[in-house]
């Protein structure tokens, strides 16, 4: 049937000279497609994902998980694109490219938001916490929950701790008592309490990003660094340093974070999915973790590329007497309280 439409110029208006009902609820059924096509059109929301380590970390592995995850679950409503190995922004941009919206989520280590909030410098004090599983019950516990809230004043929104794990030390040299690295260059992440930590042992530290560090190493241009056993593996920094000294010293996990102006525009269903989506996706990283922790440590045993120093109670006393200072240095930044909770966490 065919649909007549005139201009009434008396009336300013169309209609359908045969009948004007049908006129209209024509054009009602169009606008009803037009406006259905739109939304069925309509892009999904991107969340750019922004990280420096490679895909076979605990990092990687967690992020690219979220995004299969949002993929399977919210399809054609919300799509994750993960960007690894520093791709789109290095830790010492991503939080400044977040608040302008250019990236939506990142993971940067603990390390890396002396910026923003002094207290979860908490995490770098050396030989704060004896093991892993410390870490997590301090996260899990109310002082750990309260630091996730420590950068809303900042535009930023801390949506939950991963897992890498414990930090070793690798050098050019051997390192079995701080008098080892004394006078020596370490690269460190952007950390005032990192600083400290070398500084008390008369070391040379050097703030550079993750990106320049295998770099570094192989050119010489610095002696050593601090990192995870699944950092060493996959960035290969185990094939320029000859030796890597198992210390235990200080812990290296990530916090994820968002922008607070994208978070809450997502509509309150959407954000209880997404962040469902990511809380496993956490739990899967962690897993991953604790696995790397052996399994690349076994690794770069086996590639005889470089010597893992074990050292003894003693000359780890020596350590820990060095460094330890350096808590007393930060308390008045961090607060005598939260350093007291992280340290009930160890029993
Ligand atoms: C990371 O694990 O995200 C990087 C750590 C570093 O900068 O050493």
């Amino acid at each position: 049937m065919k649909l007549e439409i005139t201009y009434d110029h008396n009336d300013n208006k169309m209609v359908n000279e045969e009948n004007p009902m049908r006129f209209i609820t024509a054009a009602v059924a169009t606008l009803a497609l037009t406006v259905g096509a739109q939304v069925a059109t309509a892009a999904p929301i991107e969340i750019k994902f922004s990280h420096v380590v490679a895909e076979n970390t605990p990092k990687g592995q967690m992020a690219n998980k979220f995004r299969d995850l949002v993929a399977e679950r919210l399809a054609g409503k919300v799509v994750v694109n993960v960007f690894p190995s520093s791709q789109l922004f290095g830790d010492n941009k991503v939080l400044e490219a977040m608040l302008l919206g250019d990236v939506q989520m990142a993971a940067p280590s603990l390390s890396k938001f002396q910026k923003y909030t002094k207290s979860l410098q908490i995490f770098d004090l050396p030989f704060l916490f004896k093991d892993m599983d410390a870490v997590e019950r301090f996260q899990q516990g109310p002082a750990g929950q309260k630091l996730l809230g420590s950068l809303a004043n900042k535009g930023l929104v801390g949506l939950g701790y991963l897992h890498n794990g414990m930090k070793q030390l690798s050098a050019s040299n051997e390192l079995r008592v701080p008098a080892d690295a004394a006078g020596r260059k370490f690269r460190i992440m952007t950390s005032d309490v990192l600083q400290a930590q070398f500084e008390a042992i008369d070391a040379v530290p050097l703030k550079k990003p993750f990106s320049e560090v295998f770099t570094l190493l192989q050119t010489r241009a610095i002696d050593g660094q601090e990192n995870t056993w699944s950092n060493i593996y996959s960035k290969k920094f185990f094939e320029v340093q000859p030796f890597i000294t198992e210390s235990n010293h200080g812990v290296l996990d990530y916090l994820v974070v968002t922008s607070a102006e994208f978070w809450m525009e997502l509509d309150d269903g959407l954000k209880a999915d997404i962040k469902k989506a990511l809380d496993e996706a956490i739990a899967f990283g962690n897993g991953v973790a604790a696995d790397k922790g052996v399994s690349d440590k076994q690794a770069i045993i086996d590639s005889r590329r470089s010597q893992v120093v074990s050292i003894t109670d003693a000359e780890r006393s020596q350590w820990v007497d060095a460094m330890k200072p350096v808590w007393k240095q930060f308390e008045g930044q961090i607060g005598a309280d939260l350093i007291e909770a992280a340290v009930a966490a160890n029993k």
